[in-house]
Protein backbone atom coordinates (compact mmCIF):
# COMPACT_ATOMS: atom_id res chain seq x y z
CA UNK A 1 0.00 0.00 0.00
CA UNK A 2 1.19 3.49 -0.75
CA UNK A 3 2.71 5.78 2.01
CA UNK A 4 0.59 8.32 1.10
CA UNK A 5 -2.63 6.31 1.35
CA UNK A 6 -1.72 5.12 4.72
CA UNK A 7 -1.14 8.47 6.16
CA UNK A 8 -4.08 9.63 4.99
CA UNK A 9 -6.10 7.16 6.22
CA UNK A 10 -4.71 7.94 9.38
CA UNK A 11 -5.38 11.53 9.24
CA UNK A 12 -9.13 10.26 8.18
CA UNK A 13 -9.35 8.35 11.33
CA UNK A 14 -7.60 10.91 13.51
CA UNK A 15 -10.00 13.49 12.23
CA UNK A 16 -13.08 11.11 12.87
CA UNK A 17 -11.90 11.03 16.27
CA UNK A 18 -12.09 14.44 16.78
CA UNK A 19 -15.16 15.30 15.30
CA UNK A 20 -16.32 12.16 18.10
CA UNK A 21 -15.41 13.51 20.65
CA UNK A 22 -16.35 17.16 19.87
CA UNK A 23 -20.03 15.60 19.10
CA UNK A 24 -20.23 13.23 22.17
CA UNK A 25 -17.91 14.07 24.71
CA UNK A 26 -20.15 16.49 26.47
CA UNK A 27 -22.61 13.63 26.47
CA UNK A 28 -20.85 10.83 27.34
CA UNK A 29 -19.25 12.77 30.04
CA UNK A 30 -22.84 14.06 31.41
CA UNK A 31 -23.94 10.46 31.57
CA UNK A 32 -20.60 9.42 33.21
CA UNK A 33 -21.45 12.19 36.06
CA UNK A 34 -24.52 11.40 36.21
CA UNK A 35 -24.34 7.39 37.11
CA UNK A 36 -21.26 8.54 39.16
CA UNK A 37 -22.09 6.44 42.67
CA UNK A 38 -22.79 8.01 45.55
CA UNK A 39 -21.72 6.34 48.42
CA UNK A 40 -24.08 3.46 49.83
CA UNK A 41 -22.22 3.82 53.07
CA UNK A 42 -22.72 7.50 53.65
CA UNK A 43 -26.47 6.86 53.05
CA UNK A 44 -26.47 4.32 55.68
CA UNK A 45 -25.07 6.22 58.08
CA UNK A 46 -27.27 9.39 57.34
CA UNK A 47 -30.61 6.81 58.29
CA UNK A 48 -28.43 5.27 60.96
CA UNK A 49 -28.13 8.80 62.63
CA UNK A 50 -31.38 9.92 61.52
CA UNK A 51 -32.84 7.08 63.59
CA UNK A 52 -30.25 8.49 66.29
CA UNK A 53 -31.67 11.54 66.33
CA UNK A 54 -35.23 10.00 66.90
CA UNK A 55 -34.12 7.83 69.53
CA UNK A 56 -32.75 10.83 71.37
CA UNK A 57 -35.80 12.60 70.41
CA UNK A 58 -34.09 15.39 68.41
CA UNK A 59 -36.02 14.11 64.80
CA UNK A 60 -40.18 13.47 64.62
CA UNK A 61 -42.41 12.76 62.12
CA UNK A 62 -44.68 10.14 61.22
CA UNK A 63 -42.20 8.21 59.46
CA UNK A 64 -39.64 7.81 62.14
CA UNK A 65 -41.18 4.49 63.81
CA UNK A 66 -41.46 2.71 60.36
CA UNK A 67 -38.17 3.78 59.02
CA UNK A 68 -35.88 3.28 63.30
CA UNK A 69 -38.31 0.91 64.57
CA UNK A 70 -40.88 -1.38 62.59
CA UNK A 71 -38.37 -1.34 59.61
CA UNK A 72 -41.25 -1.10 56.92
CA UNK A 73 -39.79 1.40 55.24
CA UNK A 74 -36.27 0.47 54.22
CA UNK A 75 -33.91 2.27 52.70
CA UNK A 76 -32.71 0.53 49.43
CA UNK A 77 -30.02 2.15 47.24
CA UNK A 78 -29.30 5.90 46.90
CA UNK A 79 -28.67 7.81 43.70
CA UNK A 80 -26.07 10.48 42.91
CA UNK A 81 -26.55 13.44 44.71
CA UNK A 82 -25.87 16.98 43.46
CA UNK A 83 -25.52 19.96 45.39
CA UNK A 84 -26.15 18.54 48.54
CA UNK A 85 -29.83 16.96 48.26
CA UNK A 86 -29.92 13.54 49.23
CA UNK A 87 -31.92 11.27 46.96
CA UNK A 88 -32.39 7.62 48.28
CA UNK A 89 -34.76 4.97 47.36
CA UNK A 90 -36.80 2.90 49.76
CA UNK A 91 -39.25 0.29 49.96
CA UNK A 92 -42.38 1.01 51.50
CA UNK A 93 -44.52 -1.59 52.89
CA UNK A 94 -47.67 -0.40 54.04
CA UNK A 95 -46.86 2.73 55.60
CA UNK A 96 -47.04 4.62 52.12
CA UNK A 97 -49.72 3.10 50.73
CA UNK A 98 -51.91 0.58 52.42
CA UNK A 99 -52.08 -2.61 52.57
CA UNK A 100 -49.23 -2.66 49.92
CA UNK A 101 -45.74 -2.12 49.60
CA UNK A 102 -44.60 0.03 47.06
CA UNK A 103 -41.22 1.85 45.74
CA UNK A 104 -40.60 5.81 47.53
CA UNK A 105 -37.96 8.29 47.83
CA UNK A 106 -36.41 9.61 51.02
CA UNK A 107 -34.88 13.06 50.23
CA UNK A 108 -32.97 16.17 51.79
CA UNK A 109 -31.17 18.72 51.11
CA UNK A 110 -29.05 19.88 53.81
CA UNK A 111 -25.46 20.44 53.29
CA UNK A 112 -24.07 18.43 56.57
CA UNK A 113 -21.81 21.18 57.56
CA UNK A 114 -23.45 24.49 56.85
CA UNK A 115 -27.49 24.86 56.88
CA UNK A 116 -28.28 27.31 54.73
CA UNK A 117 -31.13 28.71 56.44
CA UNK A 118 -31.19 30.75 59.55
CA UNK A 119 -31.63 29.10 62.93
CA UNK A 120 -35.33 29.33 64.41
CA UNK A 121 -34.59 31.12 68.04
CA UNK A 122 -37.41 30.94 69.64
CA UNK A 123 -38.48 32.57 73.23
CA UNK A 124 -38.26 29.88 76.07
CA UNK A 125 -38.99 29.77 79.34
CA UNK A 126 -36.32 28.90 82.15
CA UNK A 127 -37.46 25.03 81.58
CA UNK A 128 -37.12 24.44 77.78
CA UNK A 129 -40.68 24.82 76.94
CA UNK A 130 -42.04 28.09 74.23
CA UNK A 131 -43.44 30.78 76.09
CA UNK A 132 -46.70 32.31 74.72
CA UNK A 133 -44.25 35.00 72.73
CA UNK A 134 -42.25 32.27 71.22
CA UNK A 135 -45.17 30.61 69.95
CA UNK A 136 -46.49 33.43 68.29
CA UNK A 137 -43.33 33.95 66.84
CA UNK A 138 -43.42 30.77 65.43
CA UNK A 139 -46.65 30.96 64.22
CA UNK A 140 -46.09 34.40 62.03
CA UNK A 141 -42.73 33.04 60.60
CA UNK A 142 -44.49 29.97 59.75
CA UNK A 143 -47.35 31.20 58.26
CA UNK A 144 -45.70 34.01 56.15
CA UNK A 145 -43.92 30.71 54.48
CA UNK A 146 -47.40 29.34 53.94
CA UNK A 147 -48.13 32.61 52.11
CA UNK A 148 -45.39 32.67 49.90
CA UNK A 149 -46.84 29.58 48.18
CA UNK A 150 -49.94 31.82 47.34
CA UNK A 151 -52.65 28.82 48.33
CA UNK A 152 -55.92 30.16 47.14
CA UNK A 153 -57.37 28.01 50.41
CA UNK A 154 -55.04 29.07 53.14
CA UNK A 155 -57.29 31.28 55.17
CA UNK A 156 -59.29 27.69 56.02
CA UNK A 157 -56.27 26.27 57.71
CA UNK A 158 -57.02 25.93 61.29
CA UNK A 159 -53.57 24.43 62.36
CA UNK A 160 -50.73 25.48 60.10
CA UNK A 161 -48.26 23.53 61.92
CA UNK A 162 -49.49 20.71 61.76
CA UNK A 163 -50.83 21.14 57.99
CA UNK A 164 -47.25 21.87 57.12
CA UNK A 165 -46.07 18.81 59.16
CA UNK A 166 -46.50 14.92 59.28
CA UNK A 167 -48.46 14.77 62.47
CA UNK A 168 -50.67 16.62 64.44
CA UNK A 169 -48.47 18.87 66.67
CA UNK A 170 -51.07 18.90 69.74
CA UNK A 171 -50.85 14.85 69.42
CA UNK A 172 -47.38 14.60 69.44
CA UNK A 173 -46.83 16.93 72.30
CA UNK A 174 -49.49 15.10 74.60
CA UNK A 175 -47.59 12.02 73.17
CA UNK A 176 -44.54 13.20 74.86
CA UNK A 177 -45.62 15.28 77.68
CA UNK A 178 -42.42 13.73 79.49
CA UNK A 179 -40.01 15.56 77.30
CA UNK A 180 -39.48 19.33 78.70
CA UNK A 181 -39.66 20.59 74.96
CA UNK A 182 -42.02 18.77 72.68
CA UNK A 183 -42.98 21.64 71.12
CA UNK A 184 -39.70 23.13 70.32
CA UNK A 185 -38.78 19.56 68.74
CA UNK A 186 -41.79 19.93 66.42
CA UNK A 187 -41.29 23.45 66.01
CA UNK A 188 -37.39 23.03 64.68
CA UNK A 189 -38.33 19.39 63.25
CA UNK A 190 -41.35 21.65 60.78
CA UNK A 191 -39.02 24.81 59.82
CA UNK A 192 -35.74 22.44 59.04
CA UNK A 193 -38.57 20.73 56.35
CA UNK A 194 -40.38 23.98 55.35
CA UNK A 195 -36.87 25.43 54.51
CA UNK A 196 -36.54 23.04 51.72
CA UNK A 197 -38.56 24.80 48.75
CA UNK A 198 -39.28 20.98 47.23
CA UNK A 199 -40.80 19.71 50.48
CA UNK A 200 -42.40 23.35 51.21
CA UNK A 201 -44.53 23.35 47.46
CA UNK A 202 -45.08 19.71 47.01
CA UNK A 203 -46.16 19.49 50.75
CA UNK A 204 -48.75 22.81 50.10
CA UNK A 205 -50.12 21.41 46.66
CA UNK A 206 -50.34 17.85 47.26
CA UNK A 207 -54.27 18.45 45.85
CA UNK A 208 -52.43 19.35 42.07
CA UNK A 209 -52.37 15.69 39.88
CA UNK A 210 -48.51 16.41 39.01
CA UNK A 211 -47.28 17.09 42.26
CA UNK A 212 -45.96 13.31 44.16
CA UNK A 213 -47.83 12.24 46.64
CA UNK A 214 -46.10 13.22 49.98
CA UNK A 215 -46.10 10.11 52.21
CA UNK A 216 -44.76 12.03 55.40
CA UNK A 217 -41.64 12.77 57.15
CA UNK A 218 -38.62 12.07 59.80
CA UNK A 219 -36.48 14.73 60.92
CA UNK A 220 -35.37 17.20 58.20
CA UNK A 221 -35.90 14.02 55.29
CA UNK A 222 -39.19 13.98 53.64
CA UNK A 223 -40.71 10.58 51.99
CA UNK A 224 -42.38 10.66 48.80
CA UNK A 225 -43.74 8.85 45.70
CA UNK A 226 -41.29 6.91 43.34
CA UNK A 227 -42.04 8.50 40.25
CA UNK A 228 -38.96 7.98 37.87
CA UNK A 229 -38.19 9.42 34.86
CA UNK A 230 -37.71 6.27 33.27
CA UNK A 231 -36.46 5.39 29.47
CA UNK A 232 -38.43 7.58 27.64
CA UNK A 233 -37.85 10.63 29.94
CA UNK A 234 -34.11 9.83 30.50
CA UNK A 235 -32.85 7.42 27.84
CA UNK A 236 -29.75 5.57 28.29
CA UNK A 237 -27.36 7.26 25.68
CA UNK A 238 -26.46 4.16 23.93
CA UNK A 239 -29.13 2.31 24.17
CA UNK A 240 -31.90 4.76 23.24
CA UNK A 241 -35.85 4.01 24.68
CA UNK A 242 -37.50 1.98 22.29
CA UNK A 243 -40.59 3.59 22.38
CA UNK A 244 -43.46 4.40 20.51
CA UNK A 245 -44.25 7.63 19.21
CA UNK A 246 -48.16 6.83 20.96
CA UNK A 247 -46.16 6.52 24.31
CA UNK A 248 -44.30 9.88 24.24
CA UNK A 249 -47.44 11.66 22.61
CA UNK A 250 -49.22 10.33 25.76
CA UNK A 251 -45.93 11.97 27.92
CA UNK A 252 -46.39 15.08 25.52
CA UNK A 253 -50.00 15.71 26.11
CA UNK A 254 -49.37 15.34 30.13
CA UNK A 255 -46.24 17.67 30.11
CA UNK A 256 -48.74 19.89 28.17
CA UNK A 257 -51.52 19.90 30.88
CA UNK A 258 -48.54 20.33 33.51
CA UNK A 259 -48.24 23.83 31.44
CA UNK A 260 -51.68 24.76 31.34
CA UNK A 261 -52.05 24.38 35.06
CA UNK A 262 -48.92 26.32 35.85
CA UNK A 263 -50.10 28.66 34.02
CA UNK A 264 -53.95 29.22 35.16
CA UNK A 265 -54.46 26.51 38.18
CA UNK A 266 -52.28 28.59 40.58
CA UNK A 267 -53.52 31.94 42.81
CA UNK A 268 -50.14 33.62 40.54
CA UNK A 269 -49.03 32.27 36.98
CA UNK A 270 -45.93 29.67 38.03
CA UNK A 271 -42.39 29.97 35.97
CA UNK A 272 -40.78 26.63 35.43
CA UNK A 273 -36.95 27.55 35.06
CA UNK A 274 -34.85 24.70 34.76
CA UNK A 275 -36.52 22.44 32.07
CA UNK A 276 -35.23 18.93 31.14
CA UNK A 277 -36.80 15.90 30.87
CA UNK A 278 -35.25 14.03 33.43
CA UNK A 279 -36.80 16.22 35.73
CA UNK A 280 -40.01 14.87 35.16
CA UNK A 281 -40.92 11.08 36.32
CA UNK A 282 -43.92 8.77 36.20
CA UNK A 283 -45.94 8.06 39.03
CA UNK A 284 -47.74 5.41 40.48
CA UNK A 285 -51.12 6.45 38.55
CA UNK A 286 -49.02 6.30 35.39
CA UNK A 287 -49.20 10.54 35.14
CA UNK A 288 -46.50 12.81 34.39
CA UNK A 289 -44.81 14.19 37.51
CA UNK A 290 -42.77 17.58 38.32
CA UNK A 291 -39.80 15.81 39.93
CA UNK A 292 -37.39 19.36 41.05
CA UNK A 293 -40.06 21.81 42.41
CA UNK A 294 -37.04 23.53 43.49
CA UNK A 295 -36.86 25.63 39.83
CA UNK A 296 -40.52 26.70 40.32
CA UNK A 297 -40.86 29.98 41.09
CA UNK A 298 -44.92 32.06 41.25
CA UNK A 299 -44.70 35.37 39.94
CA UNK A 300 -44.05 37.57 42.44
CA UNK A 301 -40.66 36.58 43.37
CA UNK A 302 -39.87 35.59 39.66
CA UNK A 303 -40.51 39.35 39.01
CA UNK A 304 -37.58 39.94 41.45
CA UNK A 305 -35.66 37.00 40.52
CA UNK A 306 -35.47 39.04 36.75
CA UNK A 307 -35.21 42.59 38.18
CA UNK A 308 -31.25 42.88 38.33
CA UNK A 309 -30.12 46.44 38.87
CA UNK A 310 -27.86 46.79 35.95
CA UNK A 311 -27.61 45.11 32.37
CA UNK A 312 -25.74 45.65 29.39
CA UNK A 313 -27.29 42.90 27.10
CA UNK A 314 -29.99 40.62 27.88
CA UNK A 315 -28.38 37.68 29.01
CA UNK A 316 -27.62 39.97 32.07
CA UNK A 317 -31.29 39.50 33.13
CA UNK A 318 -31.83 35.57 32.28
CA UNK A 319 -32.57 33.67 35.43
CA UNK A 320 -31.55 29.86 33.91
CA UNK A 321 -34.66 28.92 31.29
CA UNK A 322 -36.69 31.68 32.22
CA UNK A 323 -35.43 34.39 30.22
CA UNK A 324 -35.24 38.53 30.98
CA UNK A 325 -35.13 41.21 29.04
CA UNK A 326 -32.43 44.00 28.88
CA UNK A 327 -33.81 47.40 28.26
CA UNK A 328 -30.41 49.04 26.69
CA UNK A 329 -31.36 52.54 27.11
CA UNK A 330 -31.21 52.81 31.13
CA UNK A 331 -29.49 49.46 31.29
CA UNK A 332 -31.78 48.12 33.87
CA UNK A 333 -33.78 44.51 33.04
CA UNK A 334 -37.27 45.20 32.98
CA UNK A 335 -39.33 43.34 35.40
CA UNK A 336 -40.79 40.74 33.05
CA UNK A 337 -39.83 37.26 31.68
CA UNK A 338 -39.67 37.48 27.78
CA UNK A 339 -40.31 33.84 27.31
CA UNK A 340 -42.63 31.55 28.73
CA UNK A 341 -43.15 27.92 29.77
CA UNK A 342 -44.66 26.48 26.49
CA UNK A 343 -41.93 27.97 25.26
CA UNK A 344 -39.05 26.49 27.05
CA UNK A 345 -40.83 23.05 27.06
CA UNK A 346 -40.99 22.54 23.59
CA UNK A 347 -37.12 23.90 22.84
CA UNK A 348 -35.74 21.89 25.38
CA UNK A 349 -38.35 18.91 25.75
CA UNK A 350 -40.55 18.36 23.01
CA UNK A 351 -38.60 19.36 19.85
CA UNK A 352 -34.98 17.40 18.54
CA UNK A 353 -31.94 19.55 18.66
CA UNK A 354 -29.62 18.34 16.06
CA UNK A 355 -27.03 20.89 16.85
CA UNK A 356 -26.78 18.92 20.10
CA UNK A 357 -27.64 15.88 19.10
CA UNK A 358 -31.15 15.61 21.19
CA UNK A 359 -33.61 13.70 20.18
CA UNK A 360 -36.79 15.59 21.40
CA UNK A 361 -39.44 13.70 22.89
CA UNK A 362 -41.88 13.78 19.69
CA UNK A 363 -38.78 12.63 17.82
CA UNK A 364 -39.93 10.13 14.57
CA UNK A 365 -43.63 11.04 14.49
CA UNK A 366 -46.20 8.73 12.04
CA UNK A 367 -45.46 10.02 8.60
CA UNK A 368 -48.68 10.73 7.98
CA UNK A 369 -49.35 13.68 10.46
CA UNK A 370 -45.56 14.74 10.74
CA UNK A 371 -46.23 17.28 7.86
CA UNK A 372 -48.41 19.20 10.09
CA UNK A 373 -46.54 18.29 14.02
CA UNK A 374 -43.05 19.67 12.44
CA UNK A 375 -44.08 23.28 11.91
CA UNK A 376 -46.22 23.37 14.79
CA UNK A 377 -42.97 22.40 16.64
CA UNK A 378 -40.95 24.49 15.25
CA UNK A 379 -43.10 27.51 15.96
CA UNK A 380 -43.33 26.59 19.44
CA UNK A 381 -39.65 25.74 20.19
CA UNK A 382 -39.03 29.21 17.89
CA UNK A 383 -42.00 31.76 17.82
CA UNK A 384 -42.10 33.95 15.14
CA UNK A 385 -38.53 32.58 13.81
CA UNK A 386 -36.93 33.67 16.62
CA UNK A 387 -33.24 32.48 16.31
CA UNK A 388 -30.22 32.01 19.16
CA UNK A 389 -31.71 32.33 22.68
CA UNK A 390 -35.13 33.01 22.59
CA UNK A 391 -36.99 36.01 23.81
CA UNK A 392 -40.42 35.27 22.98
CA UNK A 393 -43.87 34.00 24.66
CA UNK A 394 -45.44 31.07 22.61
CA UNK A 395 -49.58 32.05 22.12
CA UNK A 396 -52.17 29.70 23.44
CA UNK A 397 -53.07 29.28 19.72
CA UNK A 398 -49.96 27.28 19.50
CA UNK A 399 -50.56 25.40 22.71
CA UNK A 400 -53.99 24.01 21.51
CA UNK A 401 -53.05 23.15 18.19
CA UNK A 402 -50.21 21.02 19.34
CA UNK A 403 -52.89 19.44 22.09
CA UNK A 404 -54.99 18.78 19.92
CA UNK A 405 -53.06 17.11 16.71
CA UNK A 406 -51.17 14.74 19.73
CA UNK A 407 -54.80 13.87 20.56
CA UNK A 408 -55.68 13.39 17.34
CA UNK A 409 -52.80 11.47 16.76
CA UNK A 410 -53.24 9.10 19.56
CA UNK A 411 -56.53 8.29 18.50
CA UNK A 412 -55.99 8.09 14.67
CA UNK A 413 -53.16 5.70 14.89
N1 LIG B 1 -39.73 11.05 43.39
C1 LIG B 1 -38.74 10.55 42.64
N2 LIG B 1 -38.87 9.34 42.09
C2 LIG B 1 -37.88 8.82 41.33
N3 LIG B 1 -36.72 9.43 41.06
C3 LIG B 1 -36.53 10.64 41.59
C4 LIG B 1 -37.51 11.27 42.41
N4 LIG B 1 -37.04 12.47 42.79
C5 LIG B 1 -35.81 12.59 42.23
N5 LIG B 1 -35.50 11.49 41.51
C6 LIG B 1 -34.26 11.27 40.74
O1 LIG B 1 -33.19 11.94 41.33
C7 LIG B 1 -32.70 12.94 40.43
C8 LIG B 1 -32.26 14.17 41.23
O2 LIG B 1 -33.39 14.70 41.92
P1 LIG B 1 -33.63 16.24 41.99
O3 LIG B 1 -33.82 16.77 40.59
O4 LIG B 1 -34.68 16.50 42.96
O5 LIG B 1 -32.21 16.68 42.57
P2 LIG B 1 -31.32 17.92 42.17
O6 LIG B 1 -30.15 17.86 43.09
O7 LIG B 1 -32.16 19.14 42.18
O8 LIG B 1 -30.85 17.57 40.70
P3 LIG B 1 -30.94 18.53 39.42
O9 LIG B 1 -30.47 19.86 39.86
O10 LIG B 1 -30.03 17.86 38.42
O11 LIG B 1 -32.35 18.51 38.94
C9 LIG B 1 -33.83 13.23 39.46
O12 LIG B 1 -33.39 13.72 38.21
C10 LIG B 1 -34.46 11.85 39.35
O13 LIG B 1 -33.80 11.08 38.39
C1 LIG C 1 -28.87 14.63 63.94
O1 LIG C 1 -28.79 15.69 64.87
C2 LIG C 1 -27.58 16.43 64.79
C3 LIG C 1 -27.54 17.39 65.96
O2 LIG C 1 -28.74 18.08 66.08
C4 LIG C 1 -27.51 17.13 63.46
O3 LIG C 1 -26.31 17.88 63.33
C5 LIG C 1 -27.59 16.10 62.35
O4 LIG C 1 -27.62 16.74 61.08
C6 LIG C 1 -28.80 15.21 62.52
N1 LIG C 1 -28.73 14.15 61.54
C7 LIG C 1 -29.72 13.78 60.74
C8 LIG C 1 -29.43 12.73 59.75
O5 LIG C 1 -30.82 14.29 60.78
C1 LIG D 1 -42.33 25.35 82.04
O1 LIG D 1 -42.46 26.55 82.77
C2 LIG D 1 -43.60 27.32 82.44
C3 LIG D 1 -43.53 28.67 83.18
O2 LIG D 1 -42.76 28.58 84.30
C4 LIG D 1 -44.86 26.53 82.80
O3 LIG D 1 -46.04 27.28 82.48
C5 LIG D 1 -44.87 25.24 82.00
O4 LIG D 1 -45.97 24.44 82.34
C6 LIG D 1 -43.56 24.45 82.23
N1 LIG D 1 -43.56 23.35 81.29
C7 LIG D 1 -43.14 22.12 81.60
C8 LIG D 1 -43.19 21.10 80.53
O5 LIG D 1 -42.75 21.83 82.71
Amino acid sequence: MPRAYLVRKLKLVIFCCIVFILLYGGNILRQAIRDRKCSEEESKFLMDELCHNYSTHAAAGNMCPALCTSKKLKYNKCTNYRGGKKVLIAQCDGVCKESSTVKAVIKSKHPKEEFRFEPLDLEKHANGSLTQMGYKMAHNIFKSMLDSQMLEERDKISDIFSFLWSLDVEQYKRENRELKSAEMTAMQNIWGLINQDEYLFMKVHQKQSFVPKMYGTCGFYYVMEYAPPGDILDPQFFSGSGSSFEERAKIAIDILDIVQSLDYGFYEPVHMCDVKAENFGIGEDQQVKILDSDSLFFHTSMMKNLAQPSCTNHDDCDFFDCRGWCELETGKCTKQRSNNNLQTVCEDILIDKPTNFYAGLLHNPPSEFKEELMPLLEECAYPAHSKGIVRKPTSDDVYWKLHNLLKRIMRES
